[in-house]
């Protein structure tokens, strides 16, 4: 018997990953029925599976809990990758201040819990954003001490019980955007760019998630060290995939804006190899539970 393996959308991002079906003929080819499944759909069978995989969820952060329960139910029906504990921690950002804690550099962040006053940077440009957080959404930068439309942002956020934060723009984002370093089975796998997603004055996106302009990089020896750092730190180094999303710093060196452990979009497609490597290790992961 194949093993079978799910990858994990929402009904919302049915059929909108781009590496989708490049991902599910290397997995035919590496011997595995694998096939998309909503994490949002009531009627899918998850203990059917020997493996559920996380792919494009992206609509769970509007509702984080019931995501989460979503979570618990597969992992305790079948494998969970990543495991539940793993998406626990990771869809909430305050991981950053976990990272800056053990010393890894990370985009300066202030949280504001619902209750707590928020307070904006009184000069430069800074960026509101939701604490759970996915695609850019309800994402907003500011101009030089604009103070209305992201407290009007923060508010709505702290009534729908979420928390804010707050980081200054980071300036070169502009110039360079930022850097996607991904790792596959624990092992560094690729590097792509991402174009800047926030022009100065817009409004917050509307829909899933902004439009991104994307270019295959080699990452530096330093965005190297600062990835592995990450990981390091929040235990993630032998996942089946990871993601660490830097910018650089006003001196150039790099910083963490994003850590994905969860519903990474992978951009497969700008790596040679890289599908055919993901699908080996979802098939092996799948074949050692299915054997259990
Ligand atoms: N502090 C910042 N400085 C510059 N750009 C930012 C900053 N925060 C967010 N952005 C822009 O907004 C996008 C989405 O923010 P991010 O923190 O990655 O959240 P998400 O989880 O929604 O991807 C980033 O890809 C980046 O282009
Ligand atoms: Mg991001």
């Amino acid at each position: 018997m194949p093993p079978r393996v799910a990858l994990a959308t929402a009904r919302a991002a049915w059929g909108l990953d781009p590496d989708e079906p490049a991902l599910l003929a290397a997995l035919a080819e590496a011997g595995v029925e694998a096939e998309p499944q909503a994490w949002d759909d009531p009627d899918a069978d998850w203990a059917a599976f020997d493996l559920v995989v996380l792919r494009s969820t992206w609509d769970y952060a509007e509702r984080r809990a019931a995501f989460l329960d979503w979570a618990e139910r597969v992992e305790a029906a079948t494998t969970l990758a990543n495991p539940l504990e793993v998406v626990r921690a990771n869809t909430d950002k305050r991981y950053l201040a976990t990272l800056a804690a053990a010393g890894v550099p990370v985009v300066d962040t202030a949280f504001f819990a619902p209750g707590e006053e928020v307070v904006l940077p009184e000069h430069g440009e800074a960026v509101v954003k939701p604490a759970v957080s996915a695609g850019s959404r309800d994402t907003l930068r500011t101009w030089p001490g604009e103070r209305e439309r992201p407290l009007a942002l923060a508010e709505r956020l702290h009534a729908e019980g979420r928390t804010v934060m707050v980081q200054p723009y980071v300036a070169s984002v502009d110039e360079r955007g930022e850097s996607a370093l991904f790792y596959l089975d624990g092992a560094f796998s690729h590097t792509v760019a991402k174009g800047p997603i926030l022009p100065p004055g817009a409004d917050v996106i509307d829909g899933l998630h902004a439009a991104e302009d994307l270019a295959a990089r080699e990452a530096t020896e330093a965005e190297r060290a600062v990835a592995d750092a990450a990981l390091d730190v929040l235990d993630a180094d032998g996942l089946l995939y990871a993601r660490v999303d830097l910018v650089d710093a006003a001196d150039g060196t790099p910083e963490v804006l994003e850590v994905e452990l969860t519903e990474p979009s992978l951009f497969l497609r700008y790596a040679e190899g890289s599908v055919e490597r993901f699908a080996r290790a979802i098939a092996a992961h799948a074949r050692e539970r299915a054997r259990r």
